[in-house]
């Protein structure tokens, strides 16, 4: 059984998070809504660090900005120290709002257009480039004093098959030989500092493989080094620290994750006069089970099963339709109810994949319950869309029993942003 723990509590029989009653939020701001509460954010990225930091003092925390680009969130993590991971400009231009320092920000895109590596270059911000191609057409914009490749190890490891990011089939990285004529290209032009990174699967809930692959990573750049005549300023050894999201999964014991990655960086470096730092920039560990989607009961239907229709379809939280994912359910007003029955859970969207949760065994519902979707805070609101013509879910923040509305729900309004009709505006 999944248990109800702290920044969660059952207060008879009613959902809270971070001390806050979540029926009353959701009668003062409306459904759907996330509601992330700050606390828990602090202390994700605390256990990361001391894990880390415990071990191999020269580390540092990127956040992988993707997985939730609210801003707040983005300020939050700052000050504890972090940097940030951007995949393209409009997030890097989202860390500069946020006032991340220029040298702590990476820049890890994909297929980058000329227009994108122009804006990356001008910025200064550090680039993890996607292939030696893309190396030609960086330097046009400048010489960067330092860069960095993505590599592709060979093998990966995600929660679904959709998030392993390596291995041969992975549009992402690039082959230990291309990598060696890529960094021998960058020196050759002059580049001064480099950088070796990976990122390989996300969702990851096996502390051993976190070694394995970093053993593969540096058995790569050691090959790279020698025969290329360079030394390495950081390893980046990605994100992928995954949260337990179903009753059975375990969670990630980050300790031994330090322990097993930061083993090799001392049997590699331990000796040397100026070992490299070490990098990792997770997304979900940080945030996501500091988020729950609050989602009103709207309509119940029985067709020889009992659908439960809410207003958090795959519009407002993509992962169940993209990957079948699972994400713990509560009904934040019966948590004491003993009744219980089998139902779908399924949101408003015009799509048969729309549906939240399958046969979920969950207190008796009806009408006008309210639905709280756990770990929503990472790949949540950044995956949602305006699919059916349906506005963007709101944000809130908890802080200590305080209250911030981080991002209003959207409507019309927002949806008629930016369109036109030929010859006629529209507003
Ligand atoms: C380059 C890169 N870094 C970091 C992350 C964050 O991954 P996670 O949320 O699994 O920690 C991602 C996720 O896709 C990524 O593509």
């Amino acid at each position: 059984m999944w248990k109800i723990e702290q920044p969660l509590e059952n207060r008879n029989g009613v959902l809270h998070l971070g001390g806050v009653n979540l029926l009353k939020l959701a009668e003062k701001y409306g459904t759907p809504l996330f509601v992330t509460d700050e606390a828990r954010i602090r202390q994700n990225y605390r256990t990361i660090r001391n894990a880390f930091a415990r071990r191999w003092n020269k580390f540092k925390i990127f956040y992988a900005v993707k997985a939730n680009n609210n801003i707040s969130i983005l300020n939050i993590l700052r000050q504890e120290g972090a940097g940030a991971d951007c995949s393209c400009v409009p997030e890097l231009q989202l860390a500069s709002l946020s006032k991340f320092k220029m040298e702590d920000i990476l820049y890890t895109g994909n297929y980058n257009s000329n227009d994108e590596l122009k804006e990356a270059a001008q910025m200064g911000v550090t680039a993890n480039l996607d292939d030696i191609s893309i190396l030609d057409r960086f330097a046009k914009f400048g010489l960067p004093e330092s860069i960095c490749f993505r590599i592709n190890p060979g093998f990966g490891k995600g929660g679904f098959e959709k998030l392993v990011f390596a291995g041969p089939d992975a549009k992402f990285g690039i082959t230990e030989e291309v990598a060696k004529k890529a960094y021998a290209k960058a020196k050759k032009l002059g580049v001064k500092k480099f950088g070796i990174h990976m990122m390989a699967g996300s969702s990851v809930l096996d502390a051993d493989y976190f070694g394995q692959v970093t053993e593969r990573l540096f058995q790569i750049g050691k090959s790279i080094a020698e025969s290329v005549g360079i030394e390495f300023d950081f390893v980046n050894i990605g994100g992928g620290f995954g949260v337990p999201y179903k009753p059975g999964d375990e969670d990630l014991d980050i300790e031994r994750v330090a322990q097993e990655v930061t083993e090799r960086f001392k049997g590699q470096f331990e000796s040397s006069s100026n070992p490299p730092y070490l990098y990792a920039e997770p997304g979900r560990y940080l945030v996501c089970d500091s988020t729950v989607l609050l989602s009103r009961v709207h309509a119940v239907k029985f067709t020889g099963k009992k659908f439960v229709g809410i207003d958090a379809g795959m519009n407002i939280l993509l992962r169940p339709a993209l990957y079948g994912a699972y994400h713990q359910m509560y009904v934040v007003n019966k948590l004491d109810v003993q009744k219980r029955e089998k139902v779908n859970v399924v949101g408003q969207v015009c799509e048969n994949s729309d549906i939240l949760a399958k046969d979920r065994d969950l207190p008796f519902i009806e009408e006008g319950d309210l639905i709280a979707i756990l770990n929503a805070g990472a790949y949540g609101y950044s995956m949602s869309s305006n699919y059916n013509t349906r506005p963007r879910a709101g944000e809130l923040l908890l802080n200590n029993g305080e209250e911030f509305l981080i991002r209003e729900r959207e409507d019309i309004t927002d949806i008629l942003d930016r369109q036109r009709i030929p010859g006629r505006l529209l507003k």
